[in-house]
């Protein structure tokens, strides 16, 4: 069975995350919100910038899922507001080949022990409604749909559901 990495990325990391990221947007454009087209035009400081966690206003953890030393994953947790105590994923993407291997998986329970750590509340996605594959996972995980369906961005045909997991307080 192969025996996959998960670890955070770092400021280093940029051209492998950069790599990831507009191939997880040229194979699934109906997952994400934003596209190949406008990723492909950042420039190397917006890829450092976003990785620059000591600089950023907001908790995050970047994850890279790898196999002998490959990138095979991609998922970011994002706290956008400490008063909510809701974390945030985005952009969680596994390579075709190395998919139903329980690296998916593994990202999430990656973000959802970090967010526990922060003790928060929730954690929360959106997810397309077609996106059959990805709503299975997140439900196995025991996130649950909440609020209504949101276009997947300007213009497009396609909807996305909210999706939620409440945390257990863990015992002191
Ligand atoms: C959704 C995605 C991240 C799941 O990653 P993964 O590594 O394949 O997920 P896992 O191996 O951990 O799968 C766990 C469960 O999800 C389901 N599943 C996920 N991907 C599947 C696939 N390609 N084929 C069949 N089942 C799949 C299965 O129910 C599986 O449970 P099982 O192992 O009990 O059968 C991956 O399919 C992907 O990158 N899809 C394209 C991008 C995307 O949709 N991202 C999500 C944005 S919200």
């Amino acid at each position: 069975m192969s025996s996959f990495n998960i670890r955070a990325l770092n400021k280093d990391d940029w051209s492998t995350y950069r790599e990831l990221r507009l191939l997880s947007l040229q194979d699934s454009p109906d997952s994400f919100g934003s596209s190949y087209e406008k990723e492909f035009s950042f420039s190397r400081d917006e890829w450092v910038s976003r990785l620059d966690l000591d600089n950023m206003a907001k908790p995050a953890l970047p994850l890279v899922a790898e196999l002998n030393g490959v990138a095979v994953g991609l998922a970011w947790g994002l706290l956008h507001n400490p008063q909510d105590k809701t974390a945030h994923i985005y952009q969680m993407w596994v390579s075709p080949n190395v998919r139903g291997q329980g690296v998916g998986g593994l990202l999430l329970k990656n973000i959802i022990a970090w967010s526990n750590e922060l003790n928060l509340d929730y954690v929360s996605l959106a997810v397309t409604t077609i996106n059959k594959n990805a709503v299975k996972l997140y439900e196995a995980y025991g996130f649950e749909p909440y609020g209504a369906l949101e276009a997947l961005r300007e213009g497009s045909a396609l909807s996305v559901q909210p999706m939620k997991l409440k945390l257990c307080a863990i015992a002191a």
